[in-house]
This record gives C-alpha cells, structure tokens and sequence, in this order.
C-alpha cells in the first residue's frame, strides 16, 4: 500500500481535523495512521490504485484548506537508526558510521526507477531536500537535524546521483546564517513552484519526522499560495485587521461535509462582510447565497465577487446580485425559502476590533447584550433555511481581557434552544497516541479548535452543527 505525506498548514490541529474529516467523508476514504506537528502521514483505502491518483491528489490539494504539499511516501528510517547515526554525543564512532551507511542504503534504494524520486538519470539534475520536525521547538532538530544532518543529506544524495551517471548535480542551499543558527523553515511551496521542483529531473526531498521516524517522500503536489493571496490583497474590498483568512475559509468550507457535485450545493453565508468566506467557496463551485445587514457591505461582497469572476477569466454569474441580499439575520427566514440550504458557512459579528484588551466587565456586557442574541437569532433563523441534517460552520470569538481571562459564548448553550446538534470537530480516536504532551489530543471528542495569531484579542474558535430533523 502506498502512503502519502501530507505537510499540514501553520494550523496543525485544525488541518488534522480538516485532513481526517475529508479521509472519513468524501470519496477519497482514508486513514492518518502517523502525525507531527507538521505532517500527517495517510494511507488511503482506494486511491493509489486509481490510474490517474496524480489528478485526484491535485484535487486534494486544491480542495485542503491546510494542507501545504502532498508527497508520495518512499520508505522510513526509524528514529533509533537516526539518533545512532546523528546523536547529541558521539561515544562510538563505528556504531555511528554503521548507522549512516544504512541510511544511504535506504536513501540509494528509494533514488531512482520506477515510482522512485527520479524515474531516471538526466545528464543535469537538481534536488532540495526539507526537513520537517516533530515539532521546531525540539533541540534535536536546531542542533543536529539542521546542521548535521541537512548537510550529510545534501552532500550523499549528490554522490549517489553522480555515482549513478548524473554529470552535473546542484542542490539548494539554504541561508548559512539560518543554519548556523539551526533555526530553519523546510522549502515554501512558492519555492518548489519557482524552481521547478515536481519536474522529472528536479524534486524537493522530504524527510518528515514523527516521534517514530523519518519518512522519506517526493513531493507531487504544492498548494499555490500566491493565488489565494492575490485573491485575499488585491480584491477591491478588503479589511486586514478583522477579515478571516482564505485558509480557514476553505477549511470551514470542508467541514459542511459537501465534497461531491459542489456545483449543486447550495450555501449560505449570512454575515458576509466584505465575501471572503463566499469568494473561496465560488472559486471551489459552490452555489453560493449570501446576506449582510449593511447595504455596504452586501455591495462590496458582490463587487468582490465579480472581480474574482473576472480574474479567473470566466463569465459572470448574472444571477449573484439575486443571491446576495440586504438581510437582518432576524429576518433571514423571510427571505429564503424553508429547508432551501445544503449548508451555511459563516462569520458572525466577533465584536469590536479592540485595539486595547478591553476590561472584563466590557466584554462580558458585549457578549450579554450583543453577541447572544445575535447569535441566538442566527440559528433560530438557520434552522429554518437550512435541509435536515445540513451543517453549519462557524466561527465564535474568544475575548481575551485585561486581567487575562478569556470571555466567550456559551454556543451549546444557546443551540439546545434549537435543534442542533454539535458534532465534534477530531474523534482523537481515531488518531495513534502520541507520547509527547504537545503532540496529544485529549481522549474526548474535541468540540472545537481555536483558530489565532499569537497576541491576538479576539480569537476565532471554529465549530460545527448538524440540524436534527423535526420528529
Ligand atoms: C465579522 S464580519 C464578517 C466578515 C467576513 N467573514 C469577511 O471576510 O469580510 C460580520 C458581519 O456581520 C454583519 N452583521 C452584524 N450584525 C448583523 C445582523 N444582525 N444581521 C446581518 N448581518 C449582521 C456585519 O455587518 C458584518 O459585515
């Protein structure tokens, strides 16, 4: 069985939820049988049989929110091997070089052929090889991974590919200062696009570490990230300081569970502000519908929106102004027809964009008096536009106070008034154990994941419903 690296987005914990949810739901069934803080390592039931999987890993890619690059699994050096060969304090000499010889045998194993990094020898070749952590707070990554190891990689690889007929062989070199300093980010997939890296005589070389090992993969496939950013800076309408990203964007799109036929879903933002949410969800074929309270704002979601259209070169749904519309969330159910919503994905009013962190008894006024009502008549009003058993994804603030203590609402609380349901967004069940605490899930199902920048106020906290139908 074939199995693939998946290197997660900043976001580890949400894109492991993102990548389980989409192995569990859409017709690319799957299992993440290892994970790190920055890889997740899959096995999937059907898909490497398929004999066009290249197009369908592409598909994911595009699809995943939080997921960087996809690449194909040649072997694993455990970690015993590795820290034999490359430990903290050398004791013997001929143990260690015992050990790094076996890693060249697998590396020299996994080099070139048929399914192998390279299907063949160029007269010119060129390879980047990326190391990906555990985690990068680990000492063992700074100072021995990144300066030990990185550069015993980069000089055998060069030999092997010479060894094997290969005249002229580079390899890219990072800054000497982030080495000397250990302090090292694995190749940007804008890095792998610009130098050509999922050619046939050049590739990017992962060796992706988990607590077990060093899983040795090629990349195929890299998210485009210059695209979304240009999606997310140029538009017309934008506000930097409050918008949601178009990674989480993306991700919420995922978690409505609508993986097939999307051009037959319909769904629903009811708080668009300025359309991020519904310009990721167009780009990935959705019907999309969407309300504001500000007339502003419902002009800016479609000024938005056409200039995508028109970026992506494509004709102009004639139909987007009937679909975005001036609504009060109180009266959403007015406006759009009962059960009429395969899904709602949305960004509710988070607050004011506090500049300071506000006193205790400010926010707790803002969520009393604010918040819980408007989030109570969205899903009074969601409930009824919404298909049974549809989902709703969305995003809820946590507000971080002067005195330090976090304010947030009680969504459980206000859902039981209606009939929704709460779906854990990870069964960690379905995950191995890991021993080190950082890596762990707790054992319940988590209800919901926190989606921030470090010093952030307000932070967004991501969760799902499920609408249970009338008995
Ligand atoms: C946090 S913003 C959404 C931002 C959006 N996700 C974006 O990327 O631009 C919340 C939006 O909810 C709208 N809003 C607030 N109260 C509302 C209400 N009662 N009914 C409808 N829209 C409301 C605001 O006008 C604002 O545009």
């Amino acid at each position: 069985m074939e199995r693939f690296l998946f290197v997660l987005g900043s976001n580890w914990q949400l894109s492991i939820a993102e990548l389980d949810n989409y192995l569990r739901y859409s017709k690319n069934k799957g299992k993440i049988i290892d994970y790190s803080a920055n890889i997740a390592i899959v096995e999937f039931d059907k898909l490497h049989e398929e004999p066009y999987f290249i197009n369908e890993l592409m598909e994911i890619q595009f699809t995943l929110g939080g997921c960087q690059k996809i690449a194909k699994i040649l072997d694993f050096i455990d970690i015993n091997t590795i820290e034999a060969a490359f430990p903290f304090n050398i004791h013997k000499y001929k143990n260690l070089e015992q050990n790094r010889k076996k890693i060249v045998m697998v590396i020299d194993n996994s080099l070139t052929g048929k399914n192998k990094i390279f299907p063949k020898i160029y007269e010119s070749m060129f390879f980047a090889v990326s190391i990906y952590p555990n985690l990068y707070d680990e000492e063992y990554y700074s100072k021995i991974l990144v300066k030990h190891f990185l550069p015993f990689l980069n000089k055998e690889i060069m030999e092997l590919l010479k060894q094997k007929g290969a005249v002229k062989v580079l390899y890219f070199k990072y800054p000497e200062k982030n080495i000397k300093e250990g302090n090292l980010n694995p190749i940007f997939p804008h890095i792998v696009i610009k130098y050509e890296l999922l050619t046939q005589n050049r590739a990017e070389i992962i060796f992706g570490f988990t607590d077990e090992g060093a899983y040795l993969a090629r990349t195929f496939m890299v998210d485009d990230p210059n695209f979304k950013k240009k999606i997310d800076e140029e538009r017309p309408f934008k506000e930097f300081k409050s918008s949601i990203s178009p990674k989480l964007s993306l991700m919420m799109l995922n978690f409505l569970n609508l993986f097939n036929s999307r051009e037959n879903v319909k769904i629903l933002d009811p708080f668009v502000g300025n359309g991020t949410i519904l310009m990721f969800a167009l780009l990935h074929d959705f019907q999309i519908y969407g309300s504001d309270k500000e007339e502003k704002k419902v002009k800016n979601t479609l000024r938005n929106l056409n200039w995508m259209v028109d970026v992506l070169e494509e004709e102009s749904p004639m139909f987007l102004t009937k679909q975005i519309l001036k609504i009060d969330i109180k009266n959403l159910s007015t406006m759009f027809k009962e059960n009429f919503f395969d899904g709602i994905c949305t960004e509710p009013e988070l607050g004011p964009f506090f500049l300071k962190r506000p006193y205790y008894i400010q926010a707790k006024e803002l969520v009393d008096t604010k918040l819980e009502p408007l989030y109570n008549d969205f899903f009074k009003e969601s409930y009824k536009v919404l298909k049974d058993e549809g989902r709703i994804c969305l995003v809820a603030p946590i507000i971080n106070t002067v005195d330090g203590n976090d304010i947030q609402l009680n969504l459980e609380k206000i859902v039981k008034n209606y009939k929704f349901e709460l779906v854990p967004i990870l069964d960690s069940n379905r995950l191995i154990k890991k021993l080190n605490p950082k890596l762990q899930f707790p054992n319940t199902p988590i209800k919901n994941l926190i989606d921030a920048k470090k010093g952030q106020i307000i932070k967004r906290k991501v969760y799902i419903f499920e609408k249970r139908a009338k008995k």
